[in-house]
């Protein structure tokens, strides 16, 4: 009995300690889950805010690549030169006006400074550098795409040399494509062209203060000094844009034949929002809302965007400031932004392939397709610009895009953006990547004179053509170099005299490289500079 009692208060002790030690155990498990829920929260909350997904290679691979057709386009003395059939060049440019302007980046395969499309290529790159710098730097690219943009924003700098004067050409086309020559032989002074009071070139003399104001947010930590400069020099160049205002392409008929532009009042409205954020200063932001917007932005209609036409990259850029919200903004400007963000949301339903407004410019096989003469570059711009406003939707946490009443997801601008670019690096029909040096099926027979011409040839401007007419693939490669492109049949014919297809341009690789740094990573959340 005594024993069977004290058995008993035994068990019992035993069961309440079960139960407590239960109890308790129970608490601890509940208390964790709880905490991994919660951890789970914070870091889905974190990976929206800090830590974007893992390294594509391919992309990174495609970038490192890219980056360096800026190489084999560089004028002048060269600095940590990477191609090795590249030399020094243009070292007299200027000379006759007492200027430095060896600098700077040949145009495509020829031997042509232009600088409307050449500060297009500086805009595009600060652009890039600007929203995705992180991702180049991830993959060590980050500096040579800012040394890059520096060699063009050094001449930009000399090629305004006072308030009003700007030199937007070195060379003459007509001259210089009866010769099939490599940079290093020129011989001779070449001569320059510029824009002034009386003869004004608003878009060229805009998208210079574009590039400057941009490229004066890339180096402001890094070197304030060149930043402040960059931004002065932006500044002047849009008063004197604005204040002159008139096309080059009237001011100067020759310039039609190679870069004709349609309009300037798209360049207007992209270099002030450029200079808004480069200087926070309202009075551009006004400029480009109550003063201009109504008149100037065409807003609701999309259009394509190109080194020629800005007003697409103007709603993305200024739809930037409408979904991250800008200091100081009255309502009356709130509402301008808001149109920049509804012609956004509008571009990019035209971009989705199965939206209910999707464009018709596409191949068979899906990519974007505009024009015959260079048609990658619709691609390109137009990826570049979807991936960029999927990134500002991740990155404030918007969810939904409505295009009529159909809606998409930030993912879903991401998957376009990477099928273009896929396609473009040999997704396509013809298996055919048309960036030259990545993969192993890529143009042999580009459209340029530098590549087409072995170093050591003894051949200088007629007798050059030799090398054009060769049925030889191109002695040298002409690494990162984004070619025109397919027909809207997915051919491509791949032959040194076919320059509506064969001739690659600075401006597509500064769109390329912007592509492929938002891509890098499997998914992004873009650098705040605002
Ligand atoms: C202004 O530019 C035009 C067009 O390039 C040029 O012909 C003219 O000489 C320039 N004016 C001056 C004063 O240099
Ligand atoms: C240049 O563009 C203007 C304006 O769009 C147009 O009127 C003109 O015909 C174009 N010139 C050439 C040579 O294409
Ligand atoms: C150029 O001339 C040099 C000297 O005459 C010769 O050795 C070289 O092979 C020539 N180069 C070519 C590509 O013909
Ligand atoms: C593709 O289109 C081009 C340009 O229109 C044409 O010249 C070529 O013959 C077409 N190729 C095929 C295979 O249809």
């Amino acid at each position: 009995m005594e024993a069977k009692e004290v058995e008993d208060t035994k068990s019992n002790f035993r069961w309440c300690w079960f139960w407590l030690v239960s109890v308790i155990a129970i608490l601890v498990i509940v208390a964790g889950v709880l905490a991994i829920l919660e951890d789970l929260k914070d870091s889905k909350k974190d990976s929206a805010s800090h830590h974007p997904g893992p390294i594509v290679k391919k992309y990174a691979d495609a970038l490192e690549i890219a980056l360096q057709f800026f190489d084999v386009q560089k004028s002048g003395k060269l600095v940590n030169n990477r191609i090795v059939w590249r030399g020094d060049s243009g070292l007299l440019d200027g000379i006759e006006m007492n200027l430095d302007l060896s600098k700077g980046m040949y145009d495509a395969g020829d031997l042509m400074k232009f600088g409307f499309p050449m500060a297009f290529t500086a805009t595009m790159l600060s652009w890039a550098i600007l929203e995705y710098g992180e991702n180049m730097k991830t993959v060590k690219q980050l500096g040579h795409a800012r040394d890059s943009l520096k060699w063009i924003t050094d001449f930009l700098i000399n090629a305004h040399p006072s308030e009003n004067v700007l030199y937007i050409q070195v060379g003459d086309p007509e001259l210089d494509h009866q010769c099939w020559e490599r940079p290093e032989t020129i011989r001779g002074i070449r001569p320059l062209t510029q824009v002034n009071t009386s003869f004004p070139g608003t878009e060229v003399a805009a998208e210079t203060a574009a590039a400057m104001a941009s490229a004066s947010l890339v180096f402001k930590k890094i070197d304030s000094s060149y930043s402040n400069l960059l931004l002065e020099h932006a500044q002047q160049l849009f008063s004197f844009a604005d204040a002159y205002r008139g096309s080059y392409s009237v001011s100067i008929p020759q310039v039609q034949n190679y870069y004709n532009s349609t309009g300037y009042e798209d360049e207007l409205l992209w270099a002030a929002a450029w200079l808004y954020h480069a200087s926070k200063d309202l009075s551009y932001l006004k400029y480009v809302t109550e003063l201009n917007g109504q008149q100037f932005a065409n807003w609701g209609n999309p259009t394509w965007f190109s080194w020629d036409d800005k007003h697409a990259g103007t709603h993305v850029l200024l739809s930037r400031l409408n979904i991250f919200g800008a200091k100081g903004m009255s309502s009356e400007e709130n509402l301008d932004l808001q149109m920049y963000r509804k012609t956004s949301d509008a571009i990019m339903c035209e971009l989705l392939p199965d939206s209910p407004t999707a464009t018709s410019s596409r191949t068979k096989g899906g990519l974007i397709w505009v024009s015959q003469w260079n048609c990658l570059q619709h691609a390109m711009a137009s990826a570049f610009l979807a991936v960029l406003f999927s990134d500002y939707m991740v990155t404030t946490q918007i969810s939904t895009l409505y295009c009529h009443g159909k809606s998409y997801s930030p993912a879903d601008l991401r998957d376009f953006s990477i099928s273009q670019a896929d396609y473009i690096l040999g997704n396509n029909p013809m298996k055919m990547s048309y960036l030259v040096g990545y993969g192993s099926n890529y143009p042999q027979k580009v459209h340029h004179r530098g590549a087409s011409i072995p170093v050591d040839a003894n051949t200088t401007c007629k007798d050059g053509f030799t090398w054009l007419d060769s049925i030889n693939p191109n002695p040298n490669v002409a690494v990162g170099a984004v070619v025109g492109g397919p027909f809207l049949n997915e051919t491509y014919i791949d032959s040194r005299n076919n320059w509506m297809q064969a001739e690659p341009t600075t401006y597509n690789s500064a769109l390329v490289a912007s592509l492929l740094s938002s891509l890098v990573r499997s998914s992004s959340v873009v650098d705040s500079f605002t």
